[in-house]
């Protein structure tokens, strides 16, 4: 289990997960055995690793007044809650919130497949006023809403942005469209570096099941992906 401080940098989440501090230990309700597969992030270690965010951010945002944070729903809704907490709990700025919705159509969850069709921009977030903006997604897969969101954000003359996502998957296997688009993110803060694995809880669903959960699961692909013909 990484001490306190370790949770200052990224944490690697090895595929079988985090091991689950004692007293941490919250079973899965069997209602919910068959869709989920184990626990990857105990619900202790996000919180942990939020702060880590929060103090870093805060540093790095020290003398601000005012920082906007751009929420690219819907995932992200928990974990830009809590961090926009921390941050205030750190002595940081204080924080605008604005949303954008990005969705993404055509898209394969195919592991092989990997192509993701068209992004189209369904809420604006509106005129973001203040000079420092960070962008706060829950997880990076093949980088296509972020780029979505930068391009978005290009067009409307803003040209720098911060990037925090909480979870950046090792892809196994990415092509190399996908390689290059993730590099070219750049992502300024990271949460965790999780398994390429289907992941929901804490904000993330799979098929709108577990965005409520304090944890991060990975869920039975089998039950979700629809069987091949
Ligand atoms: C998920 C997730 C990220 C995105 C990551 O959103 O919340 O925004 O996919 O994938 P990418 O890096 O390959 O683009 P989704 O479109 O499922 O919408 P949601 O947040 O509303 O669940």
């Amino acid at each position: 289990m990484p001490g306190s401080s370790d949770y200052r940098k990224t944490v690697f989440v090895p595929e079988t997960g985090l091991p689950v501090p004692p007293g941490e230990i919250e079973p899965i309700p069997a209602s919910m055995q068959d869709r989920i597969e184990h626990v990857l992030i105990p619900a202790g270690c996000l919180q942990r690793r939020v702060r880590g965010l929060a103090e870093q951010m805060g540093e790095d945002l020290r003398g601000r007044k005012r920082v906007a944070f751009l929420v690219v729903l819907k995932g992200p809704f928990m974990f830009a809650a809590d961090l926009g907490r921390a941050v205030y709990r750190f002595g940081g700025p204080e924080i605008a919130f604005y949303f954008i919705r990005v969705s993404t159509y055509g898209r394969s969850i195919e592991r092989d497949g990997r192509v993701r069709g068209k992004t189209k921009i369904l809420l604006q977030p509106g005129e973001i006023r203040e000079e420092d903006l960070v962008i706060i997604e829950d997880i990076v897969d093949q980088g296509s809403t972020l780029s979505a969101v930068r391009r978005h954000l290009a067009e409307t003359g803003r040209t720098s942005a911060r990037f925090c996502a909480l979870l950046d998957k090792r892809l196994e296997a990415p092509c190399e469209a996908v390689r290059k688009q993730r590099e070219e993110l750049r992502l300024d803060y990271v949460g965790f570096e999780i398994p390429d694995r289907w992941v929901a809880g804490y904000g993330i669903d799979a098929g709108e099941d577990f965005r409520f959960l304090p944890f991060i699961v990975v869920v039975r692909e089998d039950y979700y992906r629809p069987a091949s013909p």
